[in-house]
């Protein structure tokens, strides 16, 4: 029978830690009701002892959020923990966790101690703990740089005076994998009492192995993992939990003998409340939720993604609460993206009128270098027209300046021919419809001009709609490019269409 790895959330402890990441108790409230909807295990939700307001935040949620055990920090001091406990107590589940530095470093450097004197401080912190609190969580801080032997001590002890859990940092993103895994390896082989806790592990990002250490720990019998959402905590962040649960998830013929109980379709959303409402962004490259991490960019790869999605993707993205894959329409997009995208905006496009599409379409994607619905919506408005074209837009030249007058040159095909014509005047677009009608023999009367962007940025396509007056009737033309004088000269060959078409009938 595989075992549930239990998840432990300290989003709302160590990532509240992170510089600017702050957040009042209203926020923090947010974030836990949703931690409890995602179906997290323990949520850690403060140090009561390190603020009023903090202490506030951790009795709130701790009323009023069902489900997960609710725990709160303590280091190994007497106030630290009875305050850890009355803003607990209200929980149906609390749980204390009370920490101290096992490290020579952090015996000598921190504390100006010694490895007796700390096993004391250990012993006496758990059993308070626990005469308060029926579940209480150890951690010998920095144990991943704490001599081995000491540890074990540390470790025995602790269980002897109560602890049922027993959590071992790697405080400072120190530790490499193989390393990691035989640490826990180790605490199993030497702790005698171990059979009475479970062994979580709390691994820092520092070099970048924070979820690589947590999955070797699991694979040598850990079995809680302390994390956060979007890997944030103190300095390079924590154990990520979308990393976590989603490896131990995608790869779990490997990690055949755990299993997590979280509700993956709430990754997404949480990773975005959090990122909002602690106002750190999500690196686009990050894993599971970054906005690149279900993105496909080069043609093989949308080709292979549009003919069947795990060619070039392991997780499904409705799996951690996105709609689809999302395909970036750019210059390196081929004929069945487009077709495929344009089939999704609800245009079916084949053959000869899809090549034409798709020339324009480079034009628009070399320019812009990503491609937007509303591109397409433009493209096609201009190019799917629904009557016959006498007149077919070819290109157009302009040399215009604010000391020299425009002169315009356009090229139209009429019955399969190119026909250019040339005009100097007052300015672009005036001298590109004075070269239309030259060719059209068609003068019209302009009576509405209009130009818009679709989209944003100075690269954007522009659409313009013009009228023009026929006998009784007001004709309507549409023109779109990223260049505003080629949609001029789009939409005034639009209208020259509908007006022949209009007269022959
Ligand atoms: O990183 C750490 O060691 C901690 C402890 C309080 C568990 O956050
Ligand atoms: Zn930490």
């Amino acid at each position: 029978m595989p075992d549930k790895i239990i998840i432990f959330d300290t989003t709302l402890r160590d990532a509240e830690q992170t510089p600017g990441a702050a957040l009042n108790g209203t926020e923090k409230f947010e974030i836990a009701k949703h931690l409890a909807q995602l179906n997290v295990d323990v949520i850690e939700a403060g140090f009561p002892r390190s603020s009023p307001s903090d202490f506030e935040a951790v009795q709130r949620i701790s009323n009023e959020i069902e489900g997960p055990e609710i725990c709160a920090l303590s280091r190994v001091i007497d106030q630290d923990i009875t305050d850890a406990w009355n803003a607990i107590k209200g929980s149906p589940k609390p749980r204390i966790h009370t920490f101290v530095g096992t490290s020579e470093i952090h015996i000598k450097g921190i504390m100006r101690s010694d490895q007796d004197t700390v096993l004391k401080k250990a012993i006496a912190a758990v059993q308070y703990a626990r005469s308060l609190c029926q579940t209480v969580e150890f951690s010998p801080m920095d144990a991943a740089r704490t001599e081995p032997q000491y540890l074990y001590e540390v470790v025995e002890a602790t269980i002897e005076a109560g602890a049922m859990i027993i959590n071992i940092p790697d405080t400072v993103g120190y530790a490499i994998p193989s390393e990691f895994g035989q640490l826990i390896t180790g605490i199993l082989k030497n702790v005698t009492n171990i059979d009475q806790a479970t062994i979580s592990v709390h691994c820092h990002n520092d070099l970048g192995l924070a979820v690589a250490n947590s999955l070797e720990a699991v694979k040598n019998g850990a079995r809680q993992i302390e994390c956060t959402v979007n890997g944030l905590g103190e300095r390079a962040g924590n154990t990520s939990m979308e990393e976590i649960v989603m490896a131990i998830k995608t790869r779990g013929g490997h990690f055949d003998q755990v299993y997590t109980e979280i509700n993956t379709k709430e990754i997404v959303p949480i990773s975005r409340l959090v990122s909002r409402l602690m106002g750190i962004s999500v690196a686009p490259n990050k894993a599971i939720v970054g906005s690149n991490a279900f993105a496909h960019s080069s043609g093989i790869h949308q080709d292979g993604v549009i003919k069947q999605r795990d060619t070039f993707e392991i997780i499904d993205p409705e799996d951690v609460g996105l709609k689809e894959s999302q395909i970036i329409l750019s210059p390196r997009s081929g004929r069945n993206a487009l077709r495929h995208r344009l089939d999704v905006l609800g245009y079916q496009i084949e053959g000869e009128q899809l090549d034409k599409i798709y020339d324009r379409f480079l034009v628009v994607a070399e320019k812009k270098k990503e491609v937007h619905d509303a591109d397409l919506d433009a493209i096609m408005s201009d190019e799917v027209r629904s009557i016959p074209e006498t007149y077919i837009f070819e290109y157009i030249q302009v040399l215009s300046g604010t000391r020299i007058s425009a002169t315009t040159t356009v090229g139209l095909q009429n019955q399969g021919k190119i026909i250019e014509k040339s005009t100097a005047g007052e300015g672009p677009v005036d001298t590109a419809y004075k070269a239309i009608d030259l060719i059209t023999n068609l003068p019209l009367k302009l009576v509405d001009y209009n130009i818009k962007s679709v989209t944003e940025g100075k690269d954007a396509i522009g659409e313009v709609t013009i009228k023009v007056q026929n006998g009784a009737h007001l004709v309507t033309g549409y023109g779109a490019s990223t260049d505003v004088i080629e949609a001029s000269a789009r939409a005034y060959v639009d209208v020259v269409n509908k007006v022949i078409y209009q007269n022959s009938r």
